[in-house]
């Protein structure tokens, strides 16, 4: 079956209201229908700024995700968002487990997983980022690191259209560096081979590759076997380079 690539855009802590609606509108007026057949074009702002964005979309094919959830449905969690608002701000899809958030906000794979199952309860997609450090890799240890954190994140039932895993190494993400082809290969063949052990259904879920993708290493990127799409943080946000991104599709 032919892969219907999902390139998701991370657009981080940035972005005013006015950026978000010009950003978004310029992103919904070029991508059209024929480019649907298969892509998926995602951007993930800000939570204050999803409202803002749906409008800018209308009706046009540009899809909304959150970049957090709390696994919980509701309750006294100040500052935290629950999947179902999400969902009800017009949300498709959710990132979780961002290494950023990993770090700032110690987060854990066991976390990580109850969040993308609260996401599948909402009718969200998560995206379950997972990646080694430079100092793994270093050690010769990034494929068992990355494994384990996949095995620990995802939830107990995945397919092909209820959850995305994302690979971003840590030490590409924002730094310009990418790995090797062969590496993201690697990786992506490892992840491959093991979802089938993992979850109920889990061997057609589609695995992005996040770090540094640009429009000048993203055609090599998105040719790799088993890369089914990309996360884009920085070159997201000009809406130039994303959809550049997108059109480098194979
Ligand atoms: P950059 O594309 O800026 O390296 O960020 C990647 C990322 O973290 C996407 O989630």
């Amino acid at each position: 079956m032919a892969i219907r690539y999902l390139i998701a855009g991370n657009w981080k802590m940035h972005g005013t209201p006015t950026l978000a609606a010009a950003l978004a509108g310029e992103l919904a007026n070029a991508f059209t229908d024929p480019d649907a057949h298969d892509l998926e074009l995602l951007v993930c702002p800000p939570a204050p700024l999803l409202a803002v964005v749906r409008a800018a979309i209308g009706s046009g094919k540009l899809l909304l995700g959150a970049q957090d959830c709390h696994p919980r449905e509701e309750g006294a969690h100040t500052g935290d968002v629950s999947a179902q608002m999400l969902f009800e701000a017009g949300c498709s899809h959710v990132i979780v487990g961002h290494s950023e958030r990993r770090t700032d906000h110690g987060e854990d794979d066991a976390l990580v997983r109850a969040k993308a199952v609260a996401a599948q309860a909402a009718g969200l997609v998560p995206i379950i980022c997972i990646g080694e450090t430079l100092a793994e890799r270093e050690d010769g240890r990034a494929v068992e690191v990355v494994l384990g954190q996949l095995s620990a994140s995802l939830p107990p039932a995945c397919s092909a259209y209820n959850a995305v895993i994302a690979y971003e190494p840590v030490w590409a993400i924002g730094t310009g560096r990418t790995p090797t082809g062969r590496d993201i290969a690697d990786m992506h063949s490892a992840i491959r081979g093991a979802l089938p052990g993992l979850a109920t259904g889990a061997e057609g879920m589609r695995i992005l590759y996040g770090g540094s993708v640009k429009p000048d290493n993203a055609g090599e990127i998105l040719a790799i076997a088993n890369v089914d799409g990309a996360l884009v943080g920085g070159a997201s946000l000009d809406a130039g380079s994303f959809l550049k991104i997108a059109a480098s599709r194979p």
